[in-house]
């Protein structure tokens, strides 16, 4: 740079750089590589998402777009810093708000929040936080943390000393101290002592070809590389997948999707690596691609997957099919006093987890490898490892680092193999770290799905008959979408009783991203369609939607309209009676100046627990040490609090105080399994496994037993279920309830809609922990918020297009909805650890449909594809008026 030394000196929280560094080199990078400082996140390297805020003399900066040449001589403040009061401040309030949750934003979002002036309004906080990305809190934990900062008030949240019971009570989370002060180690904060190598990978410019050469003679030449892989380096069946093994590790012949990768390189620094895998020439084919759902169901289609039987000799991209019926649903519609019928629509969405992906992986001197990642079911990861690198299991592990975020896209398997693979090849410690552009490219996305329902009621709003056609674009590969399926279908109808019914649905095969699990697996899509159907046919018959939602409700166990044998719907009921309640007075309906406005409402349930005949179980062991008592339990903490609620339940189940349990769950070989977080079923799998140890410890011995050291190992199993067999048994065990009340305002001039007043009822079961129950509420209500009208993944030809945050719309803190209010209802799930059931996913599901009906009261437009852009809500607009 002209007019810059080559290095520079700077004062870092209050102190002076030791030395120099280089004045061309990001702050970021001289911050986190240099001096060693890891609170500073990068979470885009654009300044995107505010994880790498910093002061500079006082204001905040983000250290990604600054040099350090242009620091030169100013004071800059990390969030390690010890002696700035009003850091200290927020650090404090944000604990106690619970407005830390994965916590990889924040160290950015105290530095930003910290230089907010006291008595700034809501709209001045939110404004300020603009460039700050939260994707778990959905930002109201933050705004209340900061304003509680500024009152400099309010009581400490905890439990009292000598207090044995936390369960219920609002506990901070553990590893709050950290994440606040920075202390908090992900994986892209990893440095051996002894230095490591990197790795990077190299992909196809094109989402669909055929590999015919690869040559790497100039990246191997390149300075720094050590080694570069292909599949010929591959030494098992060089294939994994969640469900089913077919993703190569790397690409053998084919180019199918976004995610593939043809080539590893491995180099002594990251730039080398990168480097390297720029240097890779590939000689690629084009060959005919599909990107319709529709069309990839021909069976003159092209072959996604040329290596894939048909599953019906036919289809050549059909991946699974299913029908459910019951009764006789053509007499039901042509007995109907109404029918309401439409196709609805949704797209891919970006899961957008915070902390990118990154590991590393460290082989030991007895000849296994240690992985140091994030992941949301490592034991899974370990056998398709395993098996796609032919490693005895036991030869694996891995360490789980703090988990930025995953809602279920850290469930199948992104870079874990390729380190695997890369530290046995090399025999060497490899670390990898994916930038926004590749995390965006390398991982799944949500489900897109198409379809076509029709619901009939008799004169008084009783459901009759409904069918539903549904269409779902797995992507390029298997992962979980048969599952999705069984899934979404199971849960395709809602609660309601309804006579006679007809669902098929079909998932297929395209070159589009893979699609995977993301937060409501499949229950999102299906009841935005049945709740839109609800609140059409409710306008239809001049009916309230809540008294057509009751009359359509029988209390009790009962057999769903899908053929699914349920124990009962919990506080459904209770859920929408509160959550009208809460929302208060409908907004007017119109200001007069283009802005109408209005309300709407949607229920949602979502399955707590695999199902589908799948053994789901968890395991935990728990140790009495004298002084108090250390839990061993493989179940990921991503950023939920699932560590906290395990302690507490722990602690209270042994009449401990919360400080004498320690729970231990990121190591795999001395942590027993206890499967996937995902399904929203940690709470109930982790949480009973954990509760029945305890009470075997107790068992037979008195309180003064406790002090005797010993340790009991316990499995606990969801209830067996049954495989979805066209609608009859119990496919799934247990359910989470949840109803939700929007009020918009929609601008009929430009088509924005604004979410003002947001209230979200969910039935917990019994609340282990309100402070981070809230927060999970909050953080599911503005993601639904953000699919409902913001987010989707613009590709183009099967590749993500400017892979960004910003580009997948994630909502800022000025996106998400002002007013959000968190309704608990506690009707106890008689299978759950004190009464508690999983609430993760039906936090979000309720929301999408409540506010699109929101929409059409405001403006008397039914919005059947989301998001609910500006662009189809003034085309919606149009069409009404012909
Ligand atoms: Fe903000 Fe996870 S806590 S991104």
């Amino acid at each position: 740079m002209s007019g810059v030394a080559a290095s520079t000196s700077f004062i870092l929280n209050g102190e002076p750089v030791p030395g120099s560094v280089s004045s061309a080199r990001r702050l970021l990078d001289v911050l986190r590589d240099d001096l060693g400082l890891k609170g500073t996140k990068e979470g885009c390297g654009v300044g995107e998402c505010g994880s790498c805020a910093v002061l500079i003399d006082g204001e905040a900066a983000l250290s990604c777009l600054v040099l350090a040449g242009e620091v030169e001589g100013r004071a800059v403040t990390t969030i390690e810093a010890t002696a700035d009061d009003r850091v200290e401040a927020m650090r404090r309030a944000f604990i106690e708000e619970g407005a830390l949750q994965c916590g990889f934003c924040t160290s950015g979002m105290i530095l930003v929040a910290s230089r907010i002036p006291a008595g700034a309004g809501e709209e001045e906080i939110r404004a300020a936080l603009v460039g700050n990305a939260c994707r778990c809190s959905g930002y109201a934990s933050i705004v209340r943390a900061i304003r509680r900062a500024h009152a400099a008030e309010g009581s400490p949240r905890g439990v009292e000393t000598g207090d044995t019971v936390s369960v219920g009570r609002d506990v901070p989370m553990i590893g709050s101290d950290a994440r606040v002060t920075g202390r908090e180690q992900y994986p892209h904060d990893l440095a051996p002592p002894d230095g490591c190598l990197h790795a990077a990978t190299v992909r196809a410019p094109v989402a669909c070809a055929r590999i015919t050469s690869i040559d790497f003679a100039r990246a191997l030449a390149t300075p720094g590389v050590v080694r570069v892989l292909t599949a010929d380096d591959v030494p098992g069946t060089n294939r994994f997948g969640l469900a089913e093994p077919d993703q190569p590790v790397l690409a053998d012949g084919w180019i199918r999707g976004a995610s593939d990768v043809v080539a590893l390189v491995v180099a002594r620094d990251r730039e080398s690596a990168r480097a390297g895998a720029a240097a890779v020439e590939l000689t690629l084919e084009r060959v005919t691609p599909v990107w319709d759902p529709a069309r990839a169901l021909d069976e003159t289609a092209p072959p996604v997957q040329r290596d894939r039987p048909s599953v019906d000799g036919r289809h050549p991209n059909l991946l699974a099919e299913r029908t459910i019926a019951r009764g006789d649903v053509e007499a039901a519609f042509d007995t109907a006093h109404a029918v309401v019928e439409a196709t609805y629509r949704t797209g891919h969405v970006e899961h957008a987890f915070l902390a990118t992906e990154a590991g590393l992986a460290v082989p030991s001197p007895d000849g296994t490898l240690r992985l140091h990642v994030s992941t949301q079911w490592p034991e899974a990861d370990l056998r398709q490892a395993a098996a796609a690198l032919g490693e005895p299991y036991e030869a694996l592990s891995i360490v789980q680092e703090t988990i930025g975020g995953a809602f279920g896209g850290r469930e199948d398997i992104s870079l874990q193999i390729l380190l695997f693979l890369a530290a046995r090849a090399c025999e060497a410690p490899v670390r990898m770290v994916w930038d926004r552009a590749e995390s965006i490219r390398g991982h799944g996305k949500r489900h897109p799905v198409t379809l076509h329902h029709r619901l009939a009621s008799d004169a008084e709003g009783r459901f009759l008959g409904a069918t539903a056609d549904v269409l779902i674009d797995a992507g390029c590969y298997a992962s979980t979408s048969r599952q999705l399926l069984d899934n979404a279908l199971a849960q395709i109808f809602g609660p309601y009783d309804i006579g006679s019914v007809r669902a098929a649905g079909r998932a297929v095969l395209t070159n589009n991203p893979y699609a995977c699990a993301f937060r409501g697996f499949g229950v999102n899509q299906v009841t935005f369609a049945m709740e839109q159907q609800v609140n059409r046919l409710a306008a239809a018959l001049g009916i309230e939607p809540v008294d057509l939602r009751l009359r359509n409700l029988p209390e009790g166990p009962r057999v769903l309209a899908t053929g699914c044998d349920i124990a009962g719907q919990g506080g459904l009921t209770r859920t929408i009676a509160r959550a009208v309640e809460e929302a208060g007075e409908p907004p007017n309906p119109s200001s007069g100046d283009g802005l109408v406005f209005g309300r709407g409402v949607a229920s949602a349930m979502k399955n707590c627990g695999f199902g589908f005949g799948f053994d789901d179980a968890a395991t935990a062991e728990v140790e009495l040490t004298g002084s108090g008592a250390i839990v061993r339990v493989g179940a990921a903490d991503v950023g939920q609090g699932i560590e906290t609620v395990l302690t507490q339940i722990a602690a209270t189940a042994l009449h401990l105080e919360l400080e004498a349990v320690v729970v231990e769950w990121t190591d795999s070989r001395t942590c027993p399994e206890a499967g996937s977080t995902s399904a929203s079923r940690q709470t109930m799998a982790a949480g009973n496994a954990v509760l029945e140890a305890c009470r075997q410890l107790l068992e037979g011995g008195g309180e003064e037993d406790r002090d005797r050291p010993r340790s009991v190992r316990c499995t606990w199993r969801f209830p067996a279920t049954t495989a979805l067999d066209r609608g009859r048994g119990r496919p799934l065990a247990a359910f989470g309830w949840a109803t939700a009340v929007a009020d918009v305002a929609v601008d009929t001039r430009s088509g924005d809609v604004r979410v003002l007043r947001l209230v979200n009822a969910i039935d917990a079961g019994r609340a282990i922990n309100p402070l981070l129950l809230r927060g999970q509420v909050e953080g599911g209500a503005v993601m639904g918020q953000g699919y409902a009208l913001l987010e989707q993944v613009p590709l183009v030809e099967g590749l993500p297009a400017r892979c960004g945050l910003e580009t997948c719309a994630v909502p800022t803190a000025v996106d998400a909805v002002p007013d959000i209010r968190t309704v608990v209802i506690e009707e106890p799930e008689e299978i759950g650890p004190f009464g508690a059931r999983g609430v993760g996913e039906a936090t979000m599901i309720a929301v999408v449909p409540a506010i699109t009906a929101a929409i059409h009261a405001a403006c008397g437009v039914w919005i059947d594809e989301i998001p609910a852009t500006p662009e189809r809500v003034l085309a919606a607009l149009a069409d009404a008026r012909g």
